[in-house]
């Protein structure tokens, strides 16, 4: 099949280079030139691991076209994915849909033969009620069909997520397009994934749903944690002990920092203004994004009682500064509260990150970036693990540190709390 990808982010950009793999011809356009310069030199703007190498192969094949010609992409293609950033606006919880809709009045004017139109963005339920209305004269050619179909791709495992994924969810009430559509994913719905159509409405729910869901997962699980740190109680005992429980299920049980990155907090916050618009109480989404956000404060607050208070000139170590290890995503992430926090208060910071320095930080006074994990240890008070990168996770500390008596904070309990014991290393973890 022929497709269009509207928007080269994260979320267009990895279907679309999927899509080619799977032997349809993809055009993604984008109004960033740049962007379509790199991508036409076979270099990817977003740090996704495997990517680079699937788009090269399938860009050699021709299936995989980059351009800023919207005109040409859409006129070419049989399903138009509309990709496009849905950012929170400013001062406010809500989605912003100035893009999408950006968009929609500009493919009107390309279309003239039978397209099927889709929302991958992640939009408010009834926006594709609205791109439908824009898009009305043609609605009534019957020559479009407005569908959504939201994404479920996690930064850093998304082409396997893409390849197989848990399910499909496809929102439409035409049948002709959900016959395209069953036969476009067919490759990828295997015996084990569902493929599920309901309304366009229900699909566009379904997407926040389940965000709001795995964020509120994640934060009853923090919470809880902060009960087992007061009753000597391990929360990775919790986690397996709960989630082997079927009903419960065990990922997404893990302890840690706020829960960050560019989908979570900004998703939440949208369900929630959804639910004001309709009238509708969802008090535990609310608690969640309280509860996240306290998090962040409560985390430098654990940090201060290990240095006993003082942070002037303390050292302090951060490994890992990302929202999570595969991505060099910064957005959200609690080093960015709790990095500016301790160095207002006179620590001197030092991090390292796989995926290399932060412009977050360059302009913020006695923090440093190093590139190794050996020289942003060296000097260390305490070393914060911010971030569980796979090189992280087998570290000798007291090889690594000069200071006798650093402390170690584990934000993602990577390590054994007994072995550390047994080092004589004063080791603080999450829960336990
Ligand atoms: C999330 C969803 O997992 C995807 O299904 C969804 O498609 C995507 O948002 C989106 O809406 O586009 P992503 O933001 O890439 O994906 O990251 P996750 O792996 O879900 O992690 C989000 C945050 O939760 C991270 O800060 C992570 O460290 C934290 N987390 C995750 C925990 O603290 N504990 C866990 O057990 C799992």
């Amino acid at each position: 099949m022929k497709l269009c990808m509207i928007g080269t982010g994260y979320v267009g950009l990895v279907s679309g280079v999927c899509f080619s793999d799977l032997g349809n011809t993809v055009y993604c356009v984008d109004k960033d030139r740049e962007k379509i310069d790199l991508l036409n030199k076979g270099i990817i703007p977003i740090y996704e691991p495997g990517l680079e190498e699937i788009l090269r192969r399938n860009y050699k094949q021709k299936r995989l076209i980059f351009t800023t010609d919207l005109k040409f992409a859409v006129q070419k293609s049989d399903i138009v994915f509309i990709c496009v950033g849905t950012p929170t606006k400013k001062n406010s919880n809500s989605a912003d849909l100035k893009y999408v809709f950006q968009v929609a009045n500009e493919i009107k004017k390309y279309i003239s033969k039978y397209k099927i139109i889709i929302t991958k963005s992640t939009v408010p339920v009834a926006t594709g009620d609205k791109i439908e209305k824009i898009l009305q004269k043609l609605k009534k050619k019957k020559i479009v069909d407005v569908v959504s179909n939201p994404e479920f791709l996690r930064e850093g495992e998304a082409i396997k997520d893409f390849v197989s994924p848990d399910r499909v969810i496809i929102g439409t009430a035409s049948d002709k397009a959900n016959k395209i559509l069953k036969s476009l994913y067919l490759p990828i719905v295997k015996k084990t994934s569902r493929y599920l159509r309901t309304s366009r409405r229900g699909a566009e729910l379904i997407k926040y749903a389940s965000n709001g869901f795995l964020a509120t997962k994640i934060t009853f699980i923090n919470e809880l944690a902060n009960l087992c740190e007061k009753t000597g109680v391990d929360i990775k005992d919790i986690s397996v002990g709960m989630g082997s429980d079927e009903r419960i299920g065990e990922r997404f049980l893990r302890a840690g920092p706020a829960y960050g990155g560019s989908c979570f907090p900004k998703d939440t916050r949208a369900l929630l203004d959804t639910a004001k618009q309709f009238s509708t109480n969802l008090s535990i989404v609310n608690s969640v994004i309280n509860s996240n956000e306290k998090r962040k404060l409560l985390l430098t607050k654990r940090v201060k009682k290990i240095l006993k208070n003082n942070f002037k000139n303390k050292k302090i170590t951060f490994l890992g500064v990302t929202f999570k290890p595969n991505t060099d995503d910064m957005r959200e992430a609690s080093s960015l509260f709790m990095i500016p926090y301790f160095a207002k208060r006179g620590s001197i910071i030092n991090y390292f990150d796989p995926t290399g320095s932060k412009k977050e930080f360059s302009k913020i006074k006695r923090v440093f970036y190093k590139s190794d994990i050996k020289s942003a240890c060296y000097n260390a008070d305490i070393v914060i693990i911010h971030t569980e990168w796979n090189e992280f996770k087998f570290l000798n500390f007291k090889n690594l540190i000069k200071n006798k008596n650093f402390k170690i904070f584990d934000l993602r309990n990577i390590y054994s709390p007994n072995k550390m014991k047994k080092n004589n290393i004063s080791y603080h973890a999450i829960g336990r």
